[in-house]
């Protein structure tokens, strides 16, 4: 049956939809529509290697042009979706076209969220989502000697770990008490501002910038107790916004993100979406709230879900959520979602900058965060696939096996 599967966004959901539709069988038209100008790329690296310099732009791209060929994968480049009609099942574009589809995926991602302050589009204003800011932001970091990040979650504190590398005084300015609020615990986020200190990075926690004002070439970032940080960078990762317009606009359930069922459909039987911008509950969550889940591993496996049940058969998703972080010599590994834990135990050696966190939520282990283990986090993955039984005592023990609970 010559069926035609037609994909909004092609970042690592986009790209990954495409390419499982394919592995499950799916021979029809395959439509990859992506407005940005380049072939599709890794993320990750543009905050961390790509700004030191260290991993040129050869490096990035997520499948070679053969792959696209070979697969009969039709990439648009620089191409916007502007409206979907869903009662013709018909997509239209920016210059006006309109493609046919039977199945439509929406992996349209998520975009950064601005700085809204005065002298918030000044030049020397830069943010970390694309290619282009990346581009960007490596040529300014040539010229800098002192940088501004401002938000201390991944983004920020990989910029600034880049940065403070390329030898630049780096000052991070976070409304929350605590880096990572969002992702980590308390422990761990002691433990990265630590590790940051060490490196020469210095804080502004609780605090807001009220405005950016130009200083000769330079430009000095006011905070709302009237702080001044000169500078000739600042670099913004305050959150993300999912793109969920085109969705919302044709009338799909949308409620912070495009709501998703555990198949990865939305709300239209011919319509999957997947990756950042999709929202959906997850099995691992305590309040059977819907959230969206913003990873690499989310958008791989998500999109694998949606190639599922675009072919027919369904497969609930149900995959460990996974995280990384590079910040100088730390890799930072989380497995599963800490929320709401109860205690954790500490395994390996802090003092040596190799160790776990386990974390459990009553009797249950419901997350690790590794620094410098990366075989232990390979195994916690499956230690929580598999619903494995440890007692914290168990995790604090070094002699005791961990891969023998499995068996
Ligand atoms: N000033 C200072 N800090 C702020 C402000 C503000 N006006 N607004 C938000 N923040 C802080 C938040 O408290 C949080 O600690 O910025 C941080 C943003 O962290 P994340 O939500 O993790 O977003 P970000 O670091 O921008 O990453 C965006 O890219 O790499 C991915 O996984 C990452 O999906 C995430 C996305």
């Amino acid at each position: 049956m010559n069926r035609s599967l037609v994909i909004v966004g092609a970042s690592y959901a986009g790209v990954q939809l495409a390419a499982a539709a394919r592995e499950s069988g799916f021979d029809g038209r395959i439509v990859l529509i992506g407005d940005e100008p380049d072939a599709p790329y890794q993320r990750p690296p543009l905050s961390k290697g790509f700004l030191t310099g260290s991993l040129n732009e050869a490096r990035l791209p997520l499948r070679s042009q053969a792959f696209f060929d070979e697969e009969k994968i039709e990439w648009m480049p620089s191409m916007r979706a502007t409206h979907i009609d869903r009662a013709r099942r018909e997509v239209e574009l920016q210059n006006g076209a309109r493609i046919a589809y039977d199945h439509l995926a929406l992996t349209t991602g998520a975009r950064v969220r601005k700085l809204d302050c005065p002298g918030a589009t000044l030049d020397a204003v830069h943010y970390l989502r694309d290619l282009r800011d990346a581009r960007r932001l490596a040529q300014s970091a040539c010229a800098a000697r002192r940088a501004v990040v401002i938000g201390g979650g991944y983004i920020g504190l990989e910029a600034a770990a880049s940065l403070r590398q390329k030898g630049i005084d780096v000052t991070v300015v976070e409304t929350e008490p605590r880096l990572l609020a969002r992702v980590a615990s308390p422990w761990m986020s002691a433990y990265m501002q630590r590790a940051h200190a060490e490196n020469g990075v210095a804080f502004a926690f609780g605090r807001k910038v009220v405005a950016l004002r130009p200083l000769l070439d330079a430009v000095t970032v006011v905070l709302d107790d009237d702080t001044h940080l000169p500078c000739d960078l600042v670099v913004v990762g305050i959150g993300v916004i999912p793109n969920t317009e085109l969705a919302a606009e044709c009338g799909l359930a949308v409620a912070g993100g495009i709501v998703v069922d555990e198949h990865a459909r939305t709300s239209d039987p011919a319509i999957v979406a997947a990756g950042d911008c999709a929202a959906f509950v997850p099995h691992w969550s305590v309040d059977a709230r819907a959230c969206r889940v913003e990873s690499v591993q989310n958008a791989n496996d998500m999109a694998k879900i949606a190639a599922l049940a675009i072919a027919g058969r369904p497969q609930p998703y149900r995959a460990v959520p996974w995280f990384w972080s590079d910040q100088f010599d730390l890799k930072l590994q989380m497995a599963g979602v800490n929320t709401g834990f109860t205690h954790h135990a500490l395994r390996g050696s802090v003092e040596e900058k190799k160790f776990s966190v386990f974390y459990f939520r009553d009797d249950a282990l419901i997350a690790v965060d590794s620094i410098n283990r990366p075989q232990e986090h390979m195994l916690a993955r499956k230690l929580l696939a598999n619903g494995a039984r440890v007692a914290p005592h168990e995790a604090e023990d070094a002699a005791f096996d961990l891969k023998g609970v499995m068996q």
